[in-house]
């Protein structure tokens, strides 16, 4: 049951974005993420159009698949998620999240991945406002707040995104949705109690996972002791 929306909400949930693994031995290294506690994994696909760096696309998500079990959470970062949407579903995503400053409409995306079945989130720059997404919160089960402007792993986590996570946590509550709030780009063992203390209950670790130096176990265990956060005043 690969399904987001039956995911635990007691704890804080772990993607561990693949960017940052050793792309010579990706099976490998997600097989270790698995037995490490991942609740995810996050797959960053990038055209070198929406942002400034080109990744992977569906042959290697299809590859992955083969041999791995995990949740494949796939986050477009591309100018046309509605042309590629069914590709990465066929390669064996079961979540996808795109763009909100992408050149679709919000709203076809939205009607296109449901009809293929899978979860469907949207994701905002650091730039760009909630109030961009708000419209939609409704129609999606997750939204992916950017810490980083996306492009590249291991930059530095920008604390300044913070009130815009709570505001979406509000907003969630206040409309009592079933919508999960994620949060991706610098986030470790510091930066997660920030996320989780404004209300995130998923993160995206790309560096901190891959690249710790007390291994993946560690690593995850660690993002996994961080508290969400109850406090209804947020
Ligand atoms: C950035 C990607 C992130 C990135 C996170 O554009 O969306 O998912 O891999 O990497 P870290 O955790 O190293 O910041
Ligand atoms: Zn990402």
């Amino acid at each position: 049951m690969r399904d987001l929306r039956t995911l635990s909400r007691s704890q804080v949930l772990v993607s561990p974005s693949l960017l940052a693994a050793d792309f010579g031995r990706a099976a490998e290294q997600v097989a270790e993420a698995a037995a490490a506690g991942a609740d995810m994994l996050h797959l960053d696909v990038m055209d070198g159009h929406l942002v400034p760096n080109l990744s992977f696309g569906g042959p290697v998500i299809k590859s992955l698949r083969k041999s791995s079990d995990l949740l494949f959470d796939v986050h477009l970062m591309i100018t046309d998620p509605l042309k590629y949407a069914e590709s990465f579903v066929k390669a064996g995503a079961d979540h996808i999240t795109f763009h909100v400053e992408c050149d679709n409409d919000p709203a076809a995306v939205i009607a296109e991945c449901r009809r293929l079945g899978v979860t469907v989130g949207m994701s905002l720059r650091p730039g760009t406002p909630a109030s961009a997404i708000l419209p939609y919160l409704d129609r999606i089960d997750l939204v992916l707040v950017m810490t980083v402007e996306p492009g590249f792993g291991g930059q530095s986590f920008m604390a300044d995104q913070m009130p815009k996570v709570a505001e979406f946590k509000r907003e969630i509550r206040k409309r009592g949705l079933n919508v999960r709030l994620e949060v991706d780009g610098g986030v470790d063992e510091r930066t997660v109690t920030t996320c989780a203390a404004h209300g995130a209950d998923l993160v995206v670790a790309g560096t901190a996972v891959f690249g710790h130096k007390e291994g993946m176990q560690v690593a995850i265990s660690r993002l996994h002791a961080a508290t969400p956060s109850l406090d209804s005043a947020l």
